[in-house]
């Protein structure tokens, strides 16, 4: 923990960097699993979903950059390791058999929904904390999450 002027106290600054080291390591797996769906995903939608999980992968990469930054601009540490990532991360392991389309966006929709989930009840903790700028960068997270779910399960009507 490093000294800051930052005007919250240490005990809010650790409850909060908890949240965002969490979902950091939720974040970096995310992202994992996007290039995956990316790489891996077949059949008739091929192009659409390929360039869908990369978007996504995009928006990702800048949410892992905005939580990192936050535990750094509080006065902690930023966990990206691998070895972390593996050991933290709260989403489901991404299945290696997907295949077609739908088996990817389902994994990605159910990732995408769970850490949805989570970076809700981040918010609240945040707010509860009195980390107002915390409270906002999860909302942003969440707000951009939640349309990107959108995104994917509009690919799962039938
Ligand atoms: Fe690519």
């Amino acid at each position: 923990m490093y000294i800051s002027n930052i005007g919250l106290d240490e005990p809010q600054r650790l409850a909060v960097m908890a949240q965002l080291q969490a979902r950091l390591s939720d974040a970096l797996d995310l992202a994992a699993q996007l290039k995956q769906a990316h790489w891996n995903v077949k059949g008739a939608n091929f192009h659409q979903l390929h360039l869908l999980f990369d978007t996504i992968f995009v928006a990702t990469e800048a949410h892992v950059d905005l939580l990192a930054e936050r535990i750094v601009t509080l006065g902690g540490t930023a966990d990206g390791r691998v070895q972390t990532t593996t050991r933290a991360t709260s989403l489901a392991a991404y299945p290696i058999d997907a295949k077609l389309g739908e088996q990817h966006a389902s994994a990605i929709g159910r990732s995408l929904a769970d850490f949805a989930a989570s970076v809700r009840v981040d918010i609240d903790i945040a707010a509860e904390k009195g980390d107002a700028g915390t409270a906002d960068l999860f909302t942003e997270i969440s707000r951009s999450v939640d349309k990107h779910l959108w995104f994917i399960e509009a690919h799962l009507h039938s």
